[in-house]
Formats: structure tokens, C-alpha cells, sequence
């Protein structure tokens, strides 16, 4: 099995949209997730101000939009032990990948990854900007990113693992 971590700042914004969109791409593909299955998707943030809460409102509604839905996830704080967990923890930004940088063990540090980095034709874009202090334009472009990342994802994670 493979397992991949989307981790953001507040859990309630970025990663859960990348959990929602991630997981929608992957099932339409015949790769259902879960704990027996061959993947297996979550989402957490490096802080712990939203646990257990819902995503944010604008985060659901844009998803939404794309026949996301990604209400039932509740936010909560990356904890030690998914650094062994995880195969693939992919941060949003570059404050959160180093924040997770200073708390991983040295064994685990080649799982740390922006995600962004798995993009296809986005050249130049590295982060997926935080919308939360932002209008519904913000969440609609962290949107595209994610979308972008995960489908670059989801093909690169087809290939390595045969899927
Ligand atoms: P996220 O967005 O990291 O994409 O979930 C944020 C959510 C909450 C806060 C900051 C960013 N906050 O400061 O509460």
C-alpha cells in the first residue's frame, strides 16, 4: 500500500481540498482508497487551531463546484508518527515543508515534498498559495493549483506503483 499525507497550515483550507480532489481523481481511475486498500489518502496541519472541524466553507463550496465534496473531513495536527506512517507527505508551501523539515526524523526526511512539485506544465508555481485571509478568487486559484498537482500526482503514483 501506498500512503499519502497532503499536509497545509489549519487543515481546513488547502490539504483537505487536495485530500478531496486527490481521492475523486483516484477513484474515477479504479483506485478506491481506504485502509485495505492500495492507497491510502489524509490530510493534517502543521497546527493544531481547527481540530476536528470541519473544511473551511469556501474550501467546500469550491470544491463543491467541481463534484468534490469534502465535508466530512475534520481538521487535525500532524503528529510524530506519520512521519513513519506516510510514504509521501506533500506540503502546500514552503513554510509548512520546513516547519515538517525541523520535525521529521532523518530516516523519513526523503518523504517531504511540495506538492506542487508534481505538477505537470505549471513551471515556476512551487506553492499553493493560502487562501484564508483571502476572497472566493483565492480559493478558486488554490483550487486550479491542486488540481493541477494532483493529477500530476496521481499519474506519477500510476506509474511508480503500477496502479
Ligand atoms: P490552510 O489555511 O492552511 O490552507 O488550512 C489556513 C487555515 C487557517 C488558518 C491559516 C491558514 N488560521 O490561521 O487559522
Amino acid at each position: 500500500m501506498v500512503k499519502i499525507l497532503f499536509v497545509c497550515l489549519g487543515n481546513i483550507c488547502r490539504s483537505p481540498t487536495a485530500e478531496g480532489v486527490f481521492r475523486h481523481y483516484a477513484n474515477n481511475a479504479g483506485i478506491e482508497d481506504g485502509f485495505t486498500k492500495k492507497i491510502y489518502i489524509d490530510s493534517a496541519g502543521t497546527a493544531g487551531y481547527h481540530l476536528a472541524a470541519p473544511p473551511d466553507k469556501r474550501a467546500q463550496l469550491t470544491a463543491l463546484k467541481f463534484g468534490v465534496d469534502i465535508g466530512e473531513l475534520q481538521g487535525r495536527k500532524i503528529a510524530l508518527q506519520d512521519f513513519s506512517d506516510f510514504d509521501y507527505i506533500l506540503a502546500m508551501d514552503t513554510d509548512n515543508l520546513m516547519i515538517m523539515q525541523r520535525n521529521c526524523p532523518p530516516e523519513h526526511q526523503h518523504k517531504l515534498h511540495l506538492f506542487m512539485s508534481f505538477a505537470e506544465n505549471c513551471p515556476g508555481i512551487t506553492e499553493v498559495p493560502d487562501p484564508y485571509y483571502g476572497d472566493i478568487d483565492d480559493f478558486d486559484k488554490a483550487y486550479d493549483f491542486i488540481d493541477r498537482a494532483a493529477r500530476g500526482l496521481l499519474r506519477y503514483i500510476q506509474r511508480e506503483y503500477n496502479l
